[in-house]
């Protein structure tokens, strides 16, 4: 651990109030919180170490051991614990040969049980390297491994495992917005319309959460903003939420089955999205 890196971590940050933020980038930095670094987050925001070992070991974000290069939890919460997350969290220890809370001897994979995941109606959730998988069952974790343990989690059109799948319907009308006949990475689309400037046509989407591919009936340019509307009422879907990268306005859909809406950025070429279940956005 270089001292001056950690001291350069620290003096990004704005003293006490900033402690969690130093925290998680000393942590992204180094997979663990060190010893040493706590001391140095202590003397340099003036904190005591009690207050900042407290932080360190209150929130379960943060290890004071360190961690493998990837990291899988599997939730169980109440929600999750009723559909069966005991079963998936004995198939990963048996497969992993470790307890919650231990990483793999070739510090390969982390593995810890957290109690919910935000996304109770889809259980039981693992989340692998910050990729949600949904109803999982003892028979995916083998699959879940694997693909952890490649990096493939993320590839577009890749593994089925690597998010999960969800229907979405027009929040005024309530009707479908699935389209089965024209899936996207093997799943059915979503099909609405946009205004472009080259007219009205239809866009489509993925139903894959992980997947951002948006194709469009109008060839427009990647920075165009599209204007969506529901292909049954004909209602505005543009929400109230600006997207957070890029500020364009968000299109707002109902996902069907778990109390949910997902927002799609209206930039043509920004992948910016929000997925909110439950009450927790995701
Ligand atoms: S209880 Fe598992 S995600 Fe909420």
């Amino acid at each position: 651990m270089e001292t001056e890196d950690i001291l350069n971590i620290i003096r990004k940050g704005k003293g006490k109030a900033e402690i969690i933020s130093i925290l998680e980038d000393i942590q992204e930095k180094y997979t663990y919180l060190p010893e040493e670094a706590l001391r140095l987050v202590a003397v340099e925001t003036g904190c005591s170490l009690t207050d900042v070992c407290g932080v360190a070991t209150f929130y379960k974000a943060f290890s004071l051991k360190p961690r493998g290069k990837h990291c899988v939890s599997a939730c169980l919460g109440t929600a999750c614990h009723v559909r069966g997350a005991e079963t998936v969290v004995a198939e990963f220890k048996r497969q992993l040969d470790l307890e919650p809370g231990e990483t793999t001897p070739d510090n390969e994979i982390s593995f810890e049980t957290v109690n919910c995941l935000g996304a109770c109606a889809l259980g039981p959730i693992v989340v692998s390297d910050g990729h949600y998988h949904a109803n999982v069952t003892k028979r995916g974790v083998k699959d879940i491994i694997e693909a952890t343990r490649a990096g493939t989690l993320g590839s577009i059109g890749g593994s089925k495992d690597r998010g999960f799948s969800f229907e979405a319907s027009c929040p005024r009308c309530g009707r479908s917005l699935m389209d089965i006949a024209y899936p996207i990475d093997g799943h059915p689309s979503i099909r609405i319309n946009v205004v472009t400037s080259a007219g009205t046509g239809w866009m489509r989407l993925p139903s894959h959460y992980g997947s951002f591919v948006k194709v469009l009936e109008h060839v427009v340019s990647e920075d165009a903003l599209l204007t969506p509307l529901c292909p049954h009422c004909g209602s505005d879907l543009q929400g109230d939420f600006d997207c957070l990268e890029c500020n364009a306005p968000m299109g707002t859909m109902n996902v069907d089955g778990g109390a949910g809406i997902i927002r799609i950025c209206s930039r043509k070429g920004c992948n910016g999205h929000m997925l909110t279940l439950n009450g927790a956005t995701i």
